[in-house]
């Protein structure tokens, strides 16, 4: 077990320096104007995003045999969920209509590969989603949640209090899939290549959905 947490420690160590500015969607630097328009642009596709965690984990569940890691996904399932409707109302509040969002195509195939690799062992799973992916998305939240202070407090708030906290129970779950079942060389190197494989594709919808927010302001 203590060969699985070393391991873990380091792979946590790889993944967050594939992740030094890799991070666009926000721009510290960006006026306020901007600024405030990539964090309303990152709620809009946070309402899908958060629809297609739900149904992902939905499609996960009945392949994730270890019954130990399988009984904490419906926990995950409901936070998700609750993201969703949250994040939905909070656009709503601010005079959007969210179901009028145009998801981007890279955040859809995105989903659509995760989805399709329901059939995956659980430990590559597990290390794309929960332990790559949500860990990420605790950086980009946190993020967020800075710049968001000055020019949207009560989104940030949102943030902070609301869907912060349980994306850290989620890339818990994924520590804790890996810590039981990353025990041999084998499984440690498919555990590291599904990693590299989901941070490279979450890069590029990064940048995809950069791109799109920046056609909005050209020059
Ligand atoms: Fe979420
Ligand atoms: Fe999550």
């Amino acid at each position: 077990m203590s060969a699985a947490r070393d391991f873990l420690r380091a792979l946590g160590e790889e993944n967050a320096a594939f992740w030094t500015d890799r991070d666009v969607r926000l721009d510290a630097a960006a006026p306020p104007a901007v600024r405030l328009e990539q964090i309303r642009y990152r709620m809009r596709q946070g309402v899908y995003n958060e629809l297609r965690s739900v149904e992902l984990i939905a499609a996960w569940i009945p392949h994730v045999p270890e019954r130990e890691i399988r009984d904490l996904l419906p926990g995950q399932l409901d936070d998700e969920h609750r993201h969703y409707h949250l994040l939905r109302r909070r656009l709503l509040d601010l005079g959007e209509d969210p179901d009028a969002y145009r998801p981007l195509p890279d955040w859809e195939a995105l989903f659509d590969w995760l989805v399709a690799c329901r059939a995956r062992p659980t430990l590559q799973k597990l290390a794309m989603f929960q332990f790559a992916g949500e860990t990420q998305s605790c950086e980009g939240f946190e993020t967020l949640i800075a710049l968001a202070a000055d020019v949207d407090p009560e989104t940030a708030a949102l943030y902070r209090t609301a869907i912060l906290p349980d994306e850290r129970r989620h890339a818990a779950i994924g520590r804790r899939a890996l810590t039981l079942l990353c025990d041999t060389p084998g499984a440690q190197a498919a555990a590291r290549a599904a990693c590299r494989e989901m941070n490279e594709r979450v890069f590029g919808a990064y940048r995809a959905h950069r791109a799109r927010v920046d056609a909005r302001f050209p020059g």
